[in-house]
């Protein structure tokens, strides 16, 4: 796993939108893996600015996303497809027919995970997988004691996850208690791992990820399997190291 500690926020977005365009230049059609949260939108601001000046293309670019809430309306502002598409899709430029997130309304739940893999394998797999990290050590919606080899499946939140995402929602009881996610397995299956995680709140769950055992119940350890992880963070999120 490489380790980069950078000043701040700013310099973690800048430092994964270079990762990220440079293998955008290498491979025009790469597939991305893309998470939600607030870790990840300085990348996406600081690639979007690189599409505006015309110094990046991603209109060949194809995304997948980590996870969706299950049972919350598409058009929701907070469901996923719909942050996926304000926050990713239209800034930077992609196609929205290559734009993928798992389906949180279908009726068969474990055939939409089973769907969903299956859509990611016919792509030839995710080339790089963008994620941040809950303060639990959650990646994707895969919460402590999610199992090292999951694939795509519904989990229940936990209720820590479902009170840091509460700010998203007028109020605790409207967000939705269950997800569908990629799984760890799904995760570690990318050719490349990118996670960025800027501020304290975020120190402990770094720790336990970079310097704790490999253990399910700090799910973000699993990139210590991982053969090209890099972990790009703030002093504030490195503080525990
Ligand atoms: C969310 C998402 C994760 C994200 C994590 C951290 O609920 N499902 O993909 O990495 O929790 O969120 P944030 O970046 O807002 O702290």
């Amino acid at each position: 796993m490489d380790v980069v500690i950078v000043a701040d926020a700013e310099a973690v977005a800048e430092r994964a939108a270079d990762l990220i365009a440079e293998l955008i230049h290498r491979q025009p059609e790469a597939a991305l893996g893309v998470a939600t949260g607030s870790s990840p939108i300085g990348t996406y601001s600081a690639l979007a600015e690189r599409v505006r000046a015309g110094n990046l293309d991603c209109a060949r670019v194809s995304a997948f996303a980590l996870d969706e809430y299950v049972g919350l309306d598409l058009r929701h502002p907070e469901s996923y497809h719909e942050v996926i598409r304000r926050t990713v899709t239209e800034p930077l430029g992609l196609d929205p027919a290559r734009v993928h997130v798992p389906d949180g309304g279908a009726a068969d739940l474990t055939a939409a995970g089973d769907d969903y893999e299956r859509l990611i394998a016919e792509a030839d797999g995710v080339d790089l997988q963008l994620l941040g990290i809950g303060a639990n050590g959650h990646i994707g919606f895969n919460e402590p004691m999610s199992s090292l080899g999951s694939r795509t499946r519904v989990k229940t939140l936990a209720p820590q996850t479902r009170a840091d995402n509460a700010r998203f929602f007028d109020r605790l009881e409207d967000v939705p208690l269950h997800c569908i996610t990629q799984g760890l397995g799904t995760i570690l299956d990318a050719r490349e791992a990118l996670l960025v995680a800027q501020g304290e709140a975020k120190a402990a769950a770094v720790a336990a990820m970079i310097e704790g055992p490999l253990a399910s119940l700090c799910p973000a350890s699993a990139l210590q399997l991982h053969r090209r992880a890099t972990v790009i963070i703030d002093r504030a999120a490195a503080s525990q190291l």
